[in-house]
């Protein structure tokens, strides 16, 4: 079952942040440009960006391939994307689960970090081998577990709450791809460990990124200072000798294929 209460609240929290997104997205820049690397060379080809945000690998590809569409759930980041855009893109308001394209249309499906996003993936997985030609391409990045691990333990020791999205396990995410109509070609996970000034910097990385919002918080709203505080205290146990303050980001890309069933 789609959760349409869920979606709309991470388009509200990645709508508030377009105008910071640029400027945080040091993360997405890298894995981004990494899948890049595994994209076809053919050119005639029509490509989809789903999750395009603001459009950045968007125009990328659209100054390759013939025919680009840069699709988001974000309303607000879909007018940044075509305001700046700088090629011709088709951009298209939509959820991932329910695509306005017709069945066996699209060549290729490039999605940078996104899918994490999106619950039950296997769903997810189902809509995009719909519109996917048989043959056609999921080039793909996304988080797993062991993500943020040093932010999600150091809540832990203040308390039960969540305060940081459940990454699926790369196992996990394995076996979704295996009871799919898809066959993974390629997978890896690299860590990515970004240095932060403090704690304060790493949090409002994540706030202009959209990234902060947990679906399933059972308090809404901000902790209290006293909790803050205590578990930024606890997050020193992870500072650099150099004084920086780490933060891991598990990145798994992927390329799988449609089959012809
Ligand atoms: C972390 S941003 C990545 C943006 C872009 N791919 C990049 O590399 O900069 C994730 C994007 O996915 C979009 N998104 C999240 N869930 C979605 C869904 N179910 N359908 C379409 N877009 C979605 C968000 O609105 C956001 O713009």
């Amino acid at each position: 079952m789609v959760n349409t209460h869920i979606r709309v609240n991470i388009a509200r929290s990645f709508s508030s942040a377009t105008h910071s997104y640029d400027i945080s997205a040091r993360l997405q820049r890298y894995t981004g440009k990494h899948l890049m690397s595994k994209l076809p060379n053919r050119t005639d080809l029509n490509i989809v960006d789903l999750g395009c945000g603001t459009g950045f690998f968007t125009n990328i590809l659209a100054s390759k391939y013939q025919q680009v569409f840069g699709v988001d759930l974000s309303k607000k980041m879909l007018h940044f994307a075509e305001a700046r855009s700088t090629h011709d893109i088709q951009w298209v308001e939509a959820d991932a689960y329910k695509l306005p394209f017709e069945n066996n249309s699209i060549d290729v499906i490039y999605s940078n970090l996104m899918i994490q996003w999106c619950n039950p993936l296997s769903d997810l997985l189902v809509e995009i081998t719909r519109v996917l030609k048989p043959g056609g391409l999921f080039v793909f990045s996304t988080l797993v577990d062991g993500t943020l691990h040093e932010l999600k333990s150091s809540w832990k020791q203040v308390d039960d709450d969540k305060h940081v999205i459940d990454f699926k396990k790369e196992e996990t995410l394995i076996q979704t791809f295996e009871n799919s109509p898809f066959k993974l070609l390629e997978n890896d996970v690299k860590d990515i460990v970004l240095e932060y000034e403090n704690v304060l910097h790493l949090a409002r990385e994540l706030k202009g990124l959209g990234a902060n919002h947990v679906p399933d918080k059972t308090k809404k709203g901000l902790a209290g200072k006293d909790k803050w505080k205590k578990m930024t205290k606890h997050y020193q146990d992870f500072q650099e000798p150099s004084g920086v303050y780490p933060a891991t980001y598990c990145a798994f890309s992927g390329i799988a294929v449609k089959l012809n069933v």
